[in-house]
């Protein structure tokens, strides 16, 4: 068995916008495992698969996206990286920006960012800047810096060397599955992503699915990840969805996090809340009969759960006595 290399050296190099001279930035990213969940299976009468990017090297599928932007910002010489985020984009581009030996910034809420996020900015060597306000305030000056000398500025947003790595998520699918899901469920923040998936598949013509995306309902909500207010590529996340005949709707707090927990106790994945909307998604559109049984499902579980400790502090540790008196019971 050949070992994995990732995306530019052993994926879809042919498919993705870098040339002879353009150095390899990678981390090995890609190839993330497609799990089959009986336990969502049985419960919508479908066949559910997770797409589990949380396996990628620093724990989401920005790196599908970082590599490629980074290893072409390297080539064209540039100096910092820099990036607005809810914590992952900086996490990904950090670690890149380690990579090729180039510094990097990250512009972040001032509150609100998952601590594993953060974690990993910091160790990855990032000057982290805390921005008054919500990530729209982030990428607003983000926009602002980016013309600064040496700058390369990595969001998604109209970025298409982002979106052509994000794109690979659907090739590797429709190589798994031998053809497109019915559907593909995925949580929308800026909505890069969903725009990204649906090109994917377009561009691999092996069929087409429906994109459901879903947003959080609550603009302060607790998945923070997609603490966003108003979607950077909303226009062509709407084009993603109408052209694929799918949908974009919110799911609550209180869904997602249901969702979030149940992907762990029933599945063995833990995935941070925001990557769990799109289970939330299906979860909310079954109940409300809206889901025809026997279809191919895939959903996206975009980032890992390790990232965000402070959403799964409400367990109960018991003492040892106690636990050996339930044992003899
Ligand atoms: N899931 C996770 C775990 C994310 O980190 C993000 C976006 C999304 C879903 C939504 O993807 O924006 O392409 O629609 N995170 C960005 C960041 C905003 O800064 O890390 P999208």
């Amino acid at each position: 068995m050949t070992s994995w290399r990732g995306l530019l050296d052993s994926g879809y190099r042919s498919r993705l916008p870098v040339s002879a001279a353009t150095p390899t930035v990678s981390l090995h990213e890609g190839n993330t495992p497609l799990l089959h969940s009986p336990h969502l299976s049985a419960l919508t009468g479908c066949d559910v698969w997770l797409k589990i990017e949380g396996a990628n090297p620093t724990g989401s599928f920005k790196d599908r996206g970082m590599t490629v932007a980074v290893s072409r910002a390297a080539e064209a010489g540039a100096e910092l990286v820099l990036c607005a985020s809810t914590g992952n984009t900086s996490a990904s581009a950090a670690a890149y920006a380690a990579r090729a030996g180039l510094r990097s910034a990250a512009l972040v809420p001032a509150s609100g960012v998952a601590r594993g996020k953060l974690a990993q900015a910091a160790r990855y060597g990032a000057q982290i800047v805390a921005v008054p306000g919500s990530f729209d305030d982030c990428l607003r000056v983000a926009r602002q810096l980016a013309s600064a000398p040496g700058v390369a500025l990595v969001n998604s947003v109209g970025n298409e060397l982002r979106l052509a790595g994000q794109r690979t998520v659907a090739y590797e699918i429709v190589d798994a599955l031998g053809s497109a899901p019915d559907i593909h469920c995925l949580p929308v923040g800026n909505g890069g992503n969903i725009t990204a998936t649906w090109e994917g598949y377009v561009a691999y013509g092996r069929g087409l699915p429906r994109i459901w995306g879903f947003r959080a309902a609550s603009p302060q909500t607790e998945a923070t990840a997609i603490r966003i207010q108003s979607p950077a590529s909303w226009e062509p996340a709407v084009a993603a969805r109408d052209a694929s005949g799918g949908l974009i709707e919110s799911v609550s707090d209180t869904a997602i996090f249901a969702a979030y927990r149940e992907l762990g106790r029933h599945d063995g994945v833990f995935a941070e809340p925001a990557s769990a909307a799109g289970v939330a998604g299906l979860l909310a559109l079954h109940a409300a009969g809206r889901v025809a049984p026997g279809q191919r499902i895939v959903v996206t579980l975009t980032g890992n759960g390790l990232k965000d400790p402070d959403a799964a502090s409400d367990y109960a540790v018991v003492d040892v006595d106690t636990f050996a008196g339930s044992l003899a019971g």
